[in-house]
């Protein structure tokens, strides 16, 4: 081939990469407008409530569903794990939810509707990741003695005890946030939907 061919081949594929894009662009353009008075199926199963059945959680476990697009923690807590949540007291910065971070009808100590289960937005109140479920009381990387299980949020180390309290010295400012939620049945919870009054 020579030069003059060459230069007039690669004009012809660079109008017809042009052509394409113009195309791509004029439906790009319409989709939006398409989408907000007829909204996909998709987008509304994204503000959907989720269910997740909670009876086959061993004392201990955790289970992560996802809601909004966002990871949302369920824990099955021991009594031990409950109990424990006093030790804990002096070292968060916010013991009594002053700051709620959750919706009304969940108690303001164990954060949840029954003490047995604790739900979750698993995402740090700092900038966002997703802490680690770190449950070993007295893991010697995160307290030794004083650390009663939790949360640590490996990004910039922030900690979060069993109820999803911020412990006091972190960079996340509150508590990990409680989504609604409620029982269906005792062994199935929506989240994304508030438990009546
Ligand atoms: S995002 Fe968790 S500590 Fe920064």
């Amino acid at each position: 081939m020579t030069d003059d061919v060459v230069n007039k081949t690669r004009r012809r594929v660079l109008t017809a990469a042009t052509s394409v894009v113009g195309a791509v662009g004029v439906v790009g353009a319409a989709v939006p407008f398409v989408g907000s008075w007829n909204p996909s199926a998709k987008a509304k199963a994204a503000g959907a409530p989720v269910r997740a059945n909670i009876g086959k959680m061993d004392p201990g476990q955790m289970i992560t569903v996802e809601w909004r697009g966002k990871p949302v923690y369920i824990v099955r807590r021991t009594q031990e794990t409950i109990d424990n949540l006093d030790k804990v007291d002096d070292l968060v910065s916010d013991p009594n939810s002053e700051d709620p971070q959750q919706p009304e009808y969940v108690s303001s100590k164990t954060r949840s509707i029954k003490d047995e289960y604790l739900v979750l937005i698993g995402l740090c109140t700092h900038l966002g990741c997703a802490p680690l479920f770190r449950p070993e009381v007295g893991a010697s990387d995160l307290g030794g003695d004083e650390w009663q299980g939790g949360f640590f949020c490996p990004c910039h180390g922030s900690k979060f005890d069993m109820a999803g309290r911020v412990y006091k010295g972190v960079p996340a400012p509150t508590n990990l946030e409680v989504p609604p939620y409620r029982y269906e049945t005792d062994t199935l919870l929506v989240v994304g939907e508030d438990q009546e009054a």
